[in-house]
């Protein structure tokens, strides 16, 4: 039987405390702040430990890598909440065309919106407006943040690996867990980055657009396979993203197969919310192979052609 999500979770906090108490007290205090990010991290570690169990690293190599995408997200201990449930959140277009007409955010696109401006959106129907935004300068300069007020949104946003190896500087966390976790995202280096980084960045980066628990509002509840069809497209524009083809091929096999098998059983149009709820409740087998030949003729018509070799090696390898 497969581990279940709190199971694991229950396992990661005892390794963790084990390795290192103080980072047990920032988990619960970012479960505190955004139970969905604390999920997210989560969600990551169980399939970082999957990918990397598969391609054979070391024990402690695995727990290393595990541990280190359990606390990758600590840092938005740093973003305050509603940033958080704004990024990429789809009505946040609507704030915004409606915010810019009434002229209560600068006309400017999206992503350059600033805190300010979006505090001022916020507090805009309060009593009072000018303590909302009092309140929120407040908030932002207990936890080191105020410079971000007046820059693009984003960049507060991607201010968090930064904030992830501070806090974990100060606990005195093993300094390759550490590491790992403050090189979440490679593509923010400059310089290429090992292979084990790119384990938990590809795994970050599947998670947050599949995840669909908790109050993660900037999970984009993609499709599995339109996520790993992203991540598939995103790795063909960058060179090092080439070598993470092994990752994304051994997280389609966790995700797409069972997917596609459940799709290929209802026989209906269904949308992409109904596929994810199938998806959490199948645990098929996935050893009959003829079961899966109408299910590569759908996936291959789905990719492009580069992705199609990939996907012949997933499917033999059943
Ligand atoms: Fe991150
Ligand atoms: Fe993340």
């Amino acid at each position: 039987m497969e581990e279940s999500y709190d199971e694991f979770e229950e396992r990661i906090r005892k390794e963790i405390s084990f390795e290192n108490i103080k980072a047990i007290e920032l988990m619960e205090k970012l479960k505190n702040h955004h139970r969905g990010t604390y999920k997210h991290n989560f969600l990551v570690a169980k399939d970082v430990e999957y990918v990397a169990k598969k391609l054979g690293y070391p024990k402690k190599e695995i727990r290393c890598l595990t541990i280190a995408a359990a606390v990758h997200d600590m840092g938005k201990l740093d973003v305050h909440r509603i940033i958080l449930d704004l990024a990429g959140k789809k009505e946040q277009v609507k704030i915004w065309n409606y915010a810019n007409k009434q002229g209560v955010v600068p006309d400017k696109p999206i992503e350059h919106n600033t805190p300010r401006d979006i505090i001022r959106y916020y507090g805009r129907n309060s009593e009072n407006p000018k303590k909302v935004m009092e309140e929120f300068i407040e908030w932002m300069k207990k936890n080191n943040s105020k410079k971000f007020i007046d820059l693009p949104m984003r960049t507060w946003l991607d201010y968090h690996q930064e904030a992830t190896k501070k806090h974990l500087e100060k606990i005195n966390l093993n300094p390759k867990i550490l590491f790992y976790a403050a090189t979440h995202h490679p593509e923010y280096f400059q310089e290429e980055l090992n292979f084990e980084c790119q384990i938990i960045g590809v795994c970050d980066k599947f998670n947050a657009m599949i995840q669909s628990e908790g109050d993660r509002s900037y999970a984009k509840r993609k499709s599995v396979v339109t996520a790993i069809e992203t991540i598939l497209m995103y790795s063909r524009k960058r060179k090092e993203y080439r070598k993470t083809i092994k990752i994304i091929e051994l997280l389609s096999k966790k995700y797409v197969i069972p997917y596609a098998k459940r799709l290929l059983k209802t026989n209906i149009q269904v949308d992409h919310s109904t596929l994810e709820e199938m998806i959490r409740e199948t645990n098929l087998c996935m050893k009959v192979i003829e079961e899966l030949h109408p299910l590569r003729i759908f996936l291959l018509r789905k990719l492009k052609k580069k992705d199609k070799i990939i996907l012949k090696r997933i499917f033999s390898m059943q």
